[in-house]
C-alpha cells in the first residue's frame, strides 16, 4: 500500500540561514500513529508546518495521498487536520463559531451534528457559548483539537497537543486519538512526554538537529535497544569491585552498598549467571537482586546523545 504521507529528501533554510531540515525522508503508513520525537529545536514543528501547508520546504517533496503539499495544496489542506504548538486563538468569537467556522475554512459544507459530537468528545460542550478568552489555557488547547478534527480530516497533526494540559485531560484525549486511530485517521504527534509516545504510538522517529537519526516500530525499538539493569544489594557494603569482577563493568553505588550491571537483552548471553557465580567466589553475599527494563526515554537519550 502507497504511503499516506510521503516526505522524501526534505530540506528547509529559514530565511535567516539556519538549516532547520537537512534531507529528511520519511513514509508515513495510513491508520499508524508515529510519535516524532526529538529536543528542542530538532525541527519538529517545521517538519510538520510544511507537510500542513504552512512553511514552504527549500527543497525536497511532501505528498499526502499523492497529491504534493505545494502544488496541490487546496486537496491536501482537506485531508489535513492540525494541532499547533502555539495557542492562537480569536479571543473574541466562541467555541461553537471557531469550530464550525474551521470546517468551512478546509472546504466541508456545515454539519451541525458533527460539530456537536467533537465538542462534547472533547468535553468543551458546555463551554460552546463561551468566547474563547473565557477559556482556561488547557480548555483552549481543546478549543484546538476541536478545529482540527472538525472538517474530519484523515491525517491528523498534533504538535505537542498535552503540553499544559493536566492529568485527567491528557487521559481523556489520548482516548479521543484512540478513538479516531480506531475510525481509520492517521496520527503524527509530537510529545516531550515520552511515556505517552510509548503508550501510543506504532512507530518511533527521532530527529535531531534536522535529520532523521531513527524511524522503527516501537516494540522492535524496545527489544533492540533495550537493556536491562540488574541491581545487586549487598549484605555488606564493599569497598571496591573485586579484581575477579572487573570483566563485568560493575559499578558501585550507594557507598558500597549496591553494584549495578547492565547487560543487553538481546544477547545471546546476558552473563547474569557467571555473574552471580563470580560474586559467590568473591564471598560477596547479597541481600537481593532486581532488574529493571530501560524505558523508552533512556533509549531516547542515548539516541540523541550518540548522535551528536
Ligand atoms: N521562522 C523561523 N526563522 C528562523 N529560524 C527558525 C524559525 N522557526 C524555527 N526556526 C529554527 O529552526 C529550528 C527548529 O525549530 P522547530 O520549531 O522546528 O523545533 P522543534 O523540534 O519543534 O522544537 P520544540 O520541541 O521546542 O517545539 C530551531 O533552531 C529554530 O530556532
Ligand atoms: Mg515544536
Amino acid at each position: 500500500m502507497a504511503p499516506i504521507v510521503s516526505v522524501s529528501n526534505l530540506s528547509k533554510t529559514y530565511a535567516s540561514g539556519f538549516e532547520a531540515l537537512k534531507g529528511v525522508s520519511l513514509d508515513i503508513e495510513e491508520g499508524e500513529i508515529l510519535a516524532l520525537l526529538g529536543p528542542n529545536g530538532a525541527g519538529k514543528t517545521t517538519l510538520i508546518s510544511i507537510i500542513c501547508g504552512i512553511v514552504n520546504p527549500s527543497g525536497g517533496e511532501v505528498t499526502v495521498n499523492g497529491y504534493d503539499v505545494v502544488r496541490e495544496f487546496r486537496e491536501t489542506r482537506a485531508m489535513i487536520g492540525l494541532v499547533p504548538q502555539e495557542l492562537t486563538t480569536d479571543a473574541f468569537e466562541t467555541v461553537w463559531n471557531t469550530v464550525s467556522f474551521s470546517r468551512g475554512l478546509h472546504g466541508r459544507k456545515p454539519d451541525p451534528t458533527h460539530i456537536e459530537k467533537v465538542l462534547k468528545d472533547l468535553s468543551l460542550w458546555d463551554k460552546k457559548d463561551n468566547v474563547l478568552r473565557e477559556l482556561s489555557g488547557g480548555m483552549k488547547r481543546r478549543v484546538l483539537i476541536a478545529k482540527a478534527l472538525s472538517h474530519e480530516p484523515r491525517v491528523l497533526f498534533l504538535d505537542e497537543p498535552t503540553a499544559g494540559v493536566d492529568v485527567s485531560l491528557r487521559k481523556s484525549m489520548w482516548e479521543v486519538v484512540e478513538r479516531l486511530r480506531a475510525s481509520g485517521v492517521t496520527i503524527i504527534l509530537t510529545t516531550h512526554y515520552i511515556e505517552e509516545a510509548e503508550e501510543i504510538a506504532d512507530r518511533i522517529a527521532v530527529i535531531n538537529g534536522g535529520e532523521i537519526l531513527l524511524v522503527e516500530e516501537k516494540a522492535a525499538l524496545m527489544t533492540k535497544l533495550g537493556r536491562k539493569q540488574l541491581r545487586v544489594d549487598l549484605a555488606q557494603p564493599i569497598e571496591e569491585v573485586p579484581q575477579t569482577l572487573l570483566s563485568y563493568k560493575l559499578s558501585l553505588e550507594e557507598n558500597g552498598q549496591c553494584l549495578i550491571y547492565d547487560y543487553d537483552t538481546s544477547a545471546e548471553r546476558t552473563g547474569i549467571t557467571a555473574l552471580l557465580a563470580a560474586l559467590a567466589e568473591a564471598g560477596i553475599r547479597l541481600r537481593d537482586i532486581s532488574t529493571r527494563q530501560s524505558s523508552l526515554e533512556d533509549i531516547f537519550v542515548e539516541i540523541v546523545e550518540a548522535g551528536q
